[in-house]
């Protein structure tokens, strides 16, 4: 079914950075369902390989040795061993999960550089960057703060304000200070190479744009939308002391930028998992698929093929499924703020329940769009569709095998019109399950594939075995040969989403193969072959368990709250500088979102004696529509500010909490508009 039938696939993961441990976000975006996908590519007998491994390079594995007091690589050796072991225990089938610092890679990085080099690909620039002299090191740009010359917020990044939405470069930052030494960063002069993304446009255009819109829209959408802003060179080096050597004359304390580095990882590891790696990289036959959650697209569809294009002796992906992002409990997954659900601790808390969370997260995935996990969500899903509809199915079947037939598999005796429509349906099920796969939607697959279970209990309720042993017990025989044909085949449709429940239901059949050409086949049970004792496949999850889980959430949530610091106290002002502050009370007449901006809201605003136009950055908390007749507090003597264009003529007072989120300061309801504040 797959459109050009490929001699073999290579299937990549994006590789975790070893700055942290793996939460259910990336399971959910990028490993369960490459996982999926693979084991269904082995079922069908493809030759596959699959390839992920660590990231282990890039500015925060640097900053956490900082932290920590420890180097970078004892960082990266901890949560490489952490987040291998933590792939294997959910039984995640990667071929090898590799890792960036080690020679082979170092090796291949530095040869894909040197050969670009060499072929003048690189265009060699020197500019001034911010360089902290305390740390001695030159500042990547999110590690440099300073006021936004747009908006004023004091806490902009260097590549980006928060508040107003302007992307940044450091140097157009107000009073810029080091994040990693407090200290007050200085321009020093500094040579990197670049890679002209721009000379690529035209090619990028025909072979995404044209070639590929079969590609998810999300991920068509996004290159689509990079490619028509235009592309710029991009810098492929870095002022860094870890990572790999940049490999030519006069490049000392110079390494590679993480992202040229870390996609040639899948190569590498290619190399360390197989002699033929060529034949995977090299030759038209293979099929390439990334698999990468949303904020990889641009690495992998535009930045790593161009690197490959340049190369020239590379093969292409031929597509990127990548996902949106999962939250949590409705809120952003976060790792500094503790706000996940990490793997290892789901399988202490929640022991060789592994298919309960994979069958949760898939079918429930991203895929489109960013989607919630909540415990209650995985607790129904649980409750209502592994155990009420799989389990039930598989258990009644297995247990009245045994109470009739001492466990051995009923002849069929006559087949009804009913017994063979059931039958039919097997086979077209597998169908659209594997339509699904090879279009990567694996919600709608898994979805479809339980439709099979559906079935078995619909054909159960259906038949009565339980009423019909009394009245005609021949025809019992038939319709539990075709529930256990049923049962063989969910172990071979659902093998590749659940793979440890079905490697379990095999041993209860005592049938062994795994072949996903022998879905739709309804004699893969012999009559007289005996099956083994069963247990239950799914067990209840209680409500006890799952309030432990939203428990430790909210104390997560506590703890962050507690420890965000209050805000230092300003330096002590005299009562002078206060009553050079105009405050006034006013009133919201009309409130409009100021267009291609995530914050600001203008607003006119009454003064009594006169109306004013203030922008204000509070678009994500409220929606402008409720705003007028809203009393504000008004600084009214603030000089008039530009914003996006728009002549700000005050500011509205607003109290910030510790998650950022900003309310109103509202005068009392009498309070008349004009009047002051003191
Ligand atoms: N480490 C990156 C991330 O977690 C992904 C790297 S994917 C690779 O976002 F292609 F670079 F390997
Ligand atoms: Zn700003």
């Amino acid at each position: 079914m797959t459109t050009k039938h490929y001699k073999r696939h290579l299937i990549t993961s994006a590789l975790p950075y070893a700055n942290g441990p793996i939460h259910l976000g990336h399971l959910a975006g990028v490993y369960v369902p490459s996982d999926i996908y693979v084991r269904y590519l082995r079922r069908r007998k493809r030759d596959v390989i699959s390839i992920c491994g660590s990231d282990e390079h890039g500015v925060p594995i640097t900053l956490k040795a900082r932290n920590e007091g420890i180097s970078p690589q004892a960082v990266v050796d901890r949560y490489h061993s952490i987040n291998k072991k933590a792939f294997e225990d959910f039984g995640i089938a990667f071929d090898i999960y590799s890792r960036t610092s080690n020679k082979v890679h170092h090796e291949t990085a530095s040869e894909i550089f040197k050969t670009l080099y060499d072929k003048g690909v690189f265009i060699e620039k020197t500019s001034e960057q911010y360089y902290d002299e305390e740390a001695k090191t030159f500042l990547a740009d999110r590690y440099i703060t300073g006021a936004c010359p747009h908006c004023g917020n004091p806490c902009a990044y260097g590549d980006q304000c928060e508040q107003c939405g302007t992307s940044l470069s450091p140097t157009d930052l107000i009073n810029p200070v080091s994040t990693i030494s407090g200290s007050k960063p200085v321009l020093r002069e500094t040579k990197h190479w670049f890679l002209p993304l721009d000379q690529y446009e035209p090619w990028l255009k025909d072979w995404i744009l044209e070639g590929h819109k079969e590609w998810k829209p999300n991920v068509y959408g996004q290159c689509k939308s990079w490619l028509d802003q235009g592309l710029h060179p991009r810098a492929v080096s870095r002022d860094l002391d870890w990572g790999i050597p940049v490999p030519v004359e006069g490049a000392d304390g110079k390494v590679l930028y993480v992202w040229f580095d870390a996609p040639i990882g899948y190569i590498s590891a290619t190399k360390e998992l197989t002699p033929d790696w060529e034949l995977y990289w090299k030759d038209e036959g293979t099929r390439m698929l990334h698999f990468i959650g949303k904020d990889n697209i641009v690495f992998h569809c535009i930045v790593f093929p161009s690197i490959l294009k340049a190369e020239g002796s590379y093969i292409l992906p031929d597509n990127v499924p990548a996902n949106e992002f999962l939250n949590l409990e409705n809120d952003k997954i976060s790792t500094s703020r503790n706000w996940a659900v990490w793997l290892h601790e789901y399988l202490e808390d929640f022991p060789g329940k592994q298919d309960v969370m994979r069958y949760v997260l898939c079918a429930n995935a991203p895929e489109n769009k960013d989607n919630d996990f909540t415990w209650k969500d995985f607790q129904n899903r649980n409750n209502n569709e592994l155990v009420a509809i799989l389990g039930n199915f598989v258990n009644r079947t297995l247990v009245l095998t045994h109470k009739y037939y001492d466990g051995k598999v009923p002849e069929i005796t006559t087949l009804l019109d009913t017994d063979k429509q059931v039958l039919e349906e097997i086979g077209k099920i597998g169908e659209r399950v594997e339509q699904s796969l090879e279009l990567f939607r694996f919600r709608e697959a898994i979805k479809t594939a339980m439709d099979l279970a559906r079935l078995g209990n619909k054909y159960l309720a259906d038949t009565e075995p339980w009423k019909a042993i009394k009245t005609d017990p021949e025809r019992v025989k038939t319709i539990l040969n075709v529930s256990l044909q049923i049962t063989a085949n969910l172990t071979l449709l659902l093998d590749p989403f659940l793979p440890f429940s079905m490697e379990k239901l095999r041993g209860f059949l005592g049938f062994e193969p795994t072949d996903w050409e022998l879905i739709g086949k309804t004699e893969l049970l012999k009559a007289g072959h005996e099956i083994n004792k069963a247990a239950l496949l799914y067990e209840k999850i209680e409500d006890d368990q799952i309030q432990a889980q939203i428990d430790k959430l909210m104390k997560s949530k506590e703890e962050n709250l507690e420890e965000q610091e209050a805000a230092p106290l300003k330096q002590e002002i005299a009562f002078d500088d206060f009553s050079r502050i105009d405050l006034r009370s006013g009133c919201i007449l009309e409130a409009e979102k100021v267009a291609k901006t995530k914050k600001l809201v203008k607003l006119k605003v009454d003064l009594g004696f006169e109306e004013r136009t203030i922008v204000s950055g509070i678009a994500e908390y409220y929606d402008p529509a409720t705003l007028p007749g809203k009393k504000v507090c008004v600084l009214a003597n603030l000089a008039p500010r530009k914003l996006k264009g728009i002549e700000s003529q005050g500011m509205i007072l607003l109290s910030e909490n510790p998650d950022g989120s900003l309310h109103f300061i509202e005068p009392a309801e009498d309070a008349v508009n004009g009047s002051e504040i003191n």
